[in-house]
């Protein structure tokens, strides 16, 4: 499918670097290594060709969002804590201008109240939320259905 519109970023904020050893009853055992290879692998089932981002300054997840146009079709994006209070990557998002899926690991929405804000609110195709894992292959179909659209 090379020359069609199947690029997606995956893109991890702040403290997601520490999956594996980060409160593994909430968010798993597996390290970002190794979600970001069967991310990689569930893409390419799809048809969609992944890159990879992380970071823990939001400076620069906002200037990965900012050259996005140029990298990549759509974006998934797991902000960590940034997706609670971050509306400067909001307008990063905004500025990017692509079809965009929020997933979270764990259930945000039955945790401390202030995880139910989500700044991504109107912004997103899609929130995948509470699936482990497993809810990125959820939200790479989503990606997938707005490329198609
Ligand atoms: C998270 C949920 C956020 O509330 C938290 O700050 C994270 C990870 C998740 O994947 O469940 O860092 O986005």
């Amino acid at each position: 499918m090379s020359g069609s519109r199947n690029r997606v970023a995956v893109m991890h904020g702040v403290n997601l670097d520490t999956l594996g050893r980060r409160d593994p009853e909430v968010y798993g055992t597996q390290t970002l290594n190794e979600l970001e290879y069967r991310v990689h692998e569930w893409a390419r089932e799809l048809d969609l060709e992944a890159s990879f981002f992380q970071s823990n300054h939001e400076g620069e997840f906002c200037e990965y969002l900012h050259r996005l146009p140029d990298t990549a079709d759509s974006v998934l994006l797991n902000a960590g804590a940034w997706t609670h209070y971050s509306w400067a990557i909001r307008d990063a998002l905004e500025v990017a201008a692509k079809p965009a899926v929020e997933v979270h690991i764990s259930d945000v929405s039955s945790r401390e109240d202030w995880r139910s804000v989500s700044v991504f609110d109107g912004l997103v195709a899609g929130v995948v939320s509470g699936k482990g894992i497993d809810g990125y292959r959820e939200a790479l179909e989503l990606i997938k259905a707005e490329l198609d659209l």
